[in-house]
């Protein structure tokens, strides 16, 4: 059995009942052991492509293989590979806690005796012990996401599909659960997870795949596109307001800068830019500078400019 990948996609496509076409032809591959982030704006077709493999939904077209499984032809197996969290909550809001879990093993075969100290080692990792025994409609909304997390980690899966894990996560406890999710990969599962926090991607995943209106527009490892994100935005605090701007440059070239809002300018740098002469050049016009920050980290940039085609987005 081919195990070096743990995902394949080639020429996927979907168009749901209705007409709307969401994916046109998906190309993608995962390796075994990755951290592996795919990201997109809204609508970009990132959970229809995440359902189709968790075989939530059928495919209209196109080739997808999980650890080598055929999703047409050997769909069991691949089932058996993937451990899903889903961008929605979906589970029955009246159970408890741990019996969502103990189900859940139910449904890949796992007896009761083998499931209650996996569930009691998940709920921990992810603080939910103490929350074992109430209905599951009683969490916060970082407790549910926690507890998808756990649920789709009962029957040892060796692909986990994370579609929005920490979306309405508090920081610390986002922190927490990157801190497990490290782990787990460290420990051979392969994850792959949308995101639209970018920092997040930068911050787990070690390649990426961009996706927009159902294409992959770009794919690597996050290093090697950062290293291709040349420009930065850095948002400027003024005591000035809105004034005519004169010309402003730097040993790379002529400034791009506008007004943002009220004593707040935006200048577009490349990489590396020596910021000295254009503070002094702002000064000069009046402008004094109190303070400084970068618009957004690095991939956002990249990411940005990728989806908008807009260089100074
Ligand atoms: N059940 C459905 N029926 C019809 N169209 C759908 C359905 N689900 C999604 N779509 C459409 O498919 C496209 C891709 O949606 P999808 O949910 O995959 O995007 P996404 O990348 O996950 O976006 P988000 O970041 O908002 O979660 C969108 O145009 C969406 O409107
Ligand atoms: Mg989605």
């Amino acid at each position: 059995m081919p195990d070096t990948e743990a995902l394949q996609l080639r020429g996927l496509t979907k168009i749901y009942p209705g007409g709307v076409q969401a994916l046109h032809g998906v190309d993608l591959r995962v390796q075994a052991g990755a951290f592996y982030a795919l990201l997109g704006p809204n609508g970009a077709g990132k959970s229809t492509t995440i359902s189709i493999v968790a075989s939530l939904l059928n495919k209209t077209a196109g080739l997808a293989q999980v650890y080598g499984f055929d999703l047409d032809t050997q769909l069991a197996q691949a089932k058996r590979c993937i451990g899903l969290v889903p961008q929605e909550f979906n589970f029955n809001s009246w159970e408890k806690v741990r019996d969502i879990l103990i189900y859940q093993a139910g449904y890949y075969g796992i007896r009761r005796r083998e499931a209650l100290p996996r569930s009691e080692y998940l709920l921990r990792e992810l603080d939910l012990w103490e929350k074992r025994s109430v209905p599951s409609r009683t969490l916060s909304g970082g407790m549910k996401r926690r507890l998808m997390i756990a649920r789709a980690l009962m029957h040892q899966p060796r692909l986990l599909i994370l579609d929005e894990p920490t979306a309405g996560v508090d920081i610390e406890i986002r922190r927490h659960m990157w801190g497990f999710l490290r782990e787990l990969n460290a420990a051979g599962t392969t994850i792959i997870l949308t995101t639209h926090y970018l920092e997040e991607a930068e911050a787990l995943c070690r390649d990426v795949a961009i996706i927009d209106a159902g294409r992959i527009i770009e794919q690597g490892k996050v290093a090697e596109l950062l290293s291709r994100a040349q420009v930065e935005t850095f948002v400027l605090d003024t005591q000035a307001s809105e004034q005519t701007l004169g010309t402003l440059s730097t040993d790379a070239g002529p400034v791009a800068a506008r007004w943002s809002a009220a004593h707040q300018l935006e200048v577009v740098l490349p990489r590396g830019t020596q910021l000295h002469p254009l503070l002094a050049q702002l000064d000069a016009q009046g402008i004094a500078v109190t303070g400084m920050r970068n618009k957004s980290n690095r991939l956002e940039e990249l990411f940005l400019r990728l989806v908008t085609q807009d260089p100074t987005a």
